[in-house]
């Protein structure tokens, strides 16, 4: 395994096009990282139109905190105001969440990394059995074009939750305050609880579905993808 300080440097230096994806506590860890290394890297945040207002004001804290812009990626209007005609509001009770978060982070992702060579998550291997193969650094096969590589750095891959606490902790780094009441892994608020003790982190994620089904399409390669050499 290769250090996150290592791996983010690598990452940020070496291709011209890459940006950091944001959401949770994970991800304030790689900027902080990229800040104490001096970079100030592209950063992106998928707006779900969905999401917590706790959300919206960390996203904003962690702007201001570190003086760096957040650029927030929405859905395609005339997509999404067909698909709410046709689905409603809260169709993914019943349906499953695939499609919900095809239109509302999947396509807007596809579109914005269209421009992009690489980048990065705070995915781990112990949040879901679906990532337990996480690679650090890896082609990302769903994202990819015909004529166009597009890799993806998780470098945070072998960090247990503990690790990202005491980073938190020791680093004064700021976090969602929906961790206080109960929130572990948090999405689109209508698709997350507060989980209780004993629980996996992301059982309250898309909580009424089996748990090999909680991936929302952002991650799907992480599973049988031999990319780019196992690091470390
Ligand atoms: S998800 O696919 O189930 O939603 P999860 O919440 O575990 O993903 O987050 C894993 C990583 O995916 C995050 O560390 C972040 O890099 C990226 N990610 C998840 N949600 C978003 C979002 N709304 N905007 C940008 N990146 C995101
Ligand atoms: Fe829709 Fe829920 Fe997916 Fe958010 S997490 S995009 S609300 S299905």
């Amino acid at each position: 395994m290769i250090r996150p300080k290592d791996l983010i440097e690598n990452a940020l230096t070496q291709h011209e096009n890459v940006a950091i994806s944001f959401s949770g506590a994970e991800d304030v860890i790689i900027i902080d990282i990229a800040c104490q290394l001096d970079l100030k890297p592209k950063i992106f945040s998928l707006d779900t139109g969905r999401l917590h207002p706790e959300t919206y004001q960390y996203i904003q804290q962690v702007r201001d905190h570190y003086g760096l812009e957040i650029e927030l990626i929405s859905p395609n209007g005339a997509a999404l105001t067909r698909f709410v005609r046709h689905n409603g509001l809260f169709d993914f009770y019943e349906q499953g969440h695939q499609a919900c978060c095809n239109i509302r982070k999947i396509q807007p992702l596809r579109h914005y990394l269209t421009n992009m060579d690489a980048w990065i998550t705070g995915q781990r291997r112990d949040q879901s059995p679906t990532r337990s193969e996480l690679l650090q650094t890896e082609k990302d096969k769903t994202f990819s074009g015909p004529n166009r590589n597009l890799t993806k750095y998780n470098p945070l891959a072998h960090w247990s939750s503990e690790q990202v606490w005491q980073y938190i902790r020791d680093n004064d780094v700021p976090y969602n305050t929906l961790h206080d009441k109960g929130y572990v892994s948090i999405g689109c608020e209508p698709c997350t609880r507060p989980i209780r003790p004993g629980e996996h982190e992301r059982a309250g994620r898309w909580w009424w579905e089996e748990e090999t089904k909680r991936e929302c399409g952002l991650h799907n390669t992480d599973i049988d993808t031999n990319l780019i050499a196992k690091a470390g």
